[in-house]
C-alpha cells in the first residue's frame, strides 16, 4: 500500500485526492494547503470535469497539514502530488525531491528550461520518480489516436486539428490580478495540453507559425521533420464562466476520426465506406495516476512521461509565446 499526499487542495488537489482515496492499493495519508479556514468550505461546487461524487466524509477524516516538512515528519508519505499555481511548481518539487519523495507533478512542469533541468537532475541523484501530469497522453480518446497515428490504422495522418476553449479560471489565483500573470495564460495553462500530446506523437516541431492571436485567443500551425502532416493548434480563454470544450480532428489518408470533450468516449470515424463509431472508456487522471503508481512500485522511468520530454514541451511554449514579441 502506498502513501500518497496531496499538496495543494484547489481544483486539481480535489481531483487526485479523490482518486488516490478510491484506489484500492493506495492511502491517502494528507493533504497539504497553507490556506487559512476551512479546505473543505464548498468543495462540492469544486473539481474538473463536472460531477465528482466526491467522498466526503473520508476526505474530511484525512490529516491536514500546512507545511509539506511538517507533513513528512509524521506521515513519511511515498509519493507527493503538486497542484499548486505554476509559479510555485519549482520551489516545491524541489523541497520534495530533497525530501526523499516521488513526485507527481501537475502540467505543466516548470516556466523556465533551467528550472525543469536542475528538477531533473535533483529527481536523478535522489533516485525518485519525477513525472508532470500531462493527463491528455492518458485519455482514452486521444489515446485512440496515438494509436492510429502509431499503426497507421486509416493510412498516413495528414492532419491534426485541436481546439481547446474555455473561459479563463474562475478559480484560486486566477482571481488575482497581478499573481494570475505567474500562471503562464492560456498558452501553458490550456494550449500546452494539445501541444504536448502532438510533440508525443510527432516529436518535435522544426516549424512554428502563429496565425492569429486575439488577447489569450491562439491559432497555432506546428511543422514537424518527422511528418508531413498540417498540424493545427487552436484555443485560449474567452471570457469567464465561458463553456470549456475541447475538441479534435484528425484526417489520414483513408480516414477521419473526431471527438469532444462534451461527448465524452465516443469517436466519430469517417471514411469513403461509411462511418463508424469508437468507444472507449476510462479517466485520464485515475490512468495518469495508476501509470505513475507503477513506475514507483517498479522503479521504472516514466517512459510514457518523461520530465526531460516535459521540458522540451515548454521550450516549445516559450517559443511560441518569443515569436508573438519578434
Ligand atoms: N490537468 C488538468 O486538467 C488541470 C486542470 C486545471 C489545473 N491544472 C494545473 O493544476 C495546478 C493547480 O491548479 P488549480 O487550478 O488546482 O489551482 P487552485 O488555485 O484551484 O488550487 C491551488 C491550491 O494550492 C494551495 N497552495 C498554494 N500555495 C501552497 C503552498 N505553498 N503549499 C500548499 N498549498 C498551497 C492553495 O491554497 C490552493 O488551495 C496548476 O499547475 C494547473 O496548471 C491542471
Amino acid at each position: 500500500m502506498k502513501k500518497i499526499a496531496v499538496i495543494g487542495f484547489g481544483f486539481m488537489g480535489v481531483v487526485h485526492a479523490k482518486n488516490v482515496i478510491t484506489a484500492p492499493d493506495l492511502k491517502l495519508c494528507a493533504i497539504i494547503d497553507n490556506r487559512d479556514g476551512d479546505i473543505f468550505a464548498g468543495i462540492e461546487s469544486t473539481g474538473n470535469a463536472g460531477e465528482l461524487n466526491l467522498p466526503l466524509e473520508k476526505l474530511k477524516q484525512v490529516q491536514v497539514y500546512k507545511t509539506l516538512q511538517k507533513c513528512v515528519t509524521k506521515q513519511q508519505p511515498d509519493a507527493v502530488i503538486i497542484c499548486v499555481p505554476l509559479f510555485l511548481h519549482y520551489e516545491l518539487t524541489k523541497q520534495a525531491l530533497n525530501l526523499g519523495l516521488n513526485v507527481l507533478l501537475e502540467k505543466p512542469f516548470c516556466p523556465v528550461p533551467e528550472q525543469c533541468q536542475e528538477l531533473i537532475e535533483l529527481a536523478h541523484t535522489k533516485q525518485k520518480i519525477l513525472m508532470i501530469a500531462h493527463c491528455v497522453r492518458f485519455a482514452p480518446e486521444w489515446q485512440f489516436l496515438a494509436e492510429c497515428i502509431k499503426n497507421q490504422r486509416y493510412g498516413e495522418l495528414q492532419l491534426i486539428s485541436t481546439s481547446r476553449i474555455g473561459g479563463e479560471p474562475t478559480w484560486g489565483v486566477w482571481q488575482d490580478e497581478k499573481t494570475k500573470q505567474y500562471c503562464g495564460g492560456s498558452l501553458l495553462d490550456l494550449l500546452i495540453h494539445d501541444i504536448d500530446f502532438t510533440n508525443y506523437c510527432l516529436g518535435f516541431p522544426a516549424t512554428i507559425n502563429i496565425n492569429l492571436k486575439c488577447d489569450e485567443y491562439w491559432e497555432i500551425a506546428l511543422n514537424y521533420p518527422s511528418s508531413p502532416a498540417k498540424i493545427s493548434i487552436k484555443g485560449g480563454f474567452l471570457h469567464r464562466h465561458s463553456t470549456f470544450e475541447s475538441t479534435c480532428a484528425a484526417t489520414f489518408a483513408n480516414g477521419s476520426i473526431r471527438f469532444s470533450s462534451l461527448e465524452p468516449g465516443v469517436i466519430h470515424v469517417g471514411a469513403d465506406t461509411g462511418t463508424e463509431t469508437v468507444n472507449v472508456s476510462g479517466d485520464a487522471y485515475c490512468n495518469e495516476l495508476e501509470y505513475f503508481i507503477g513506475c514507483i512500485k517498479h522503479r521504472l522511468k516514466p517512459e510514457k512521461c518523461l520530465p526531460e520530454f516535459s521540458m522540451q514541451t515548454i521550450e516549445v511554449c516559450n517559443k511560441i509565446s518569443q515569436s508573438i514579441l519578434n
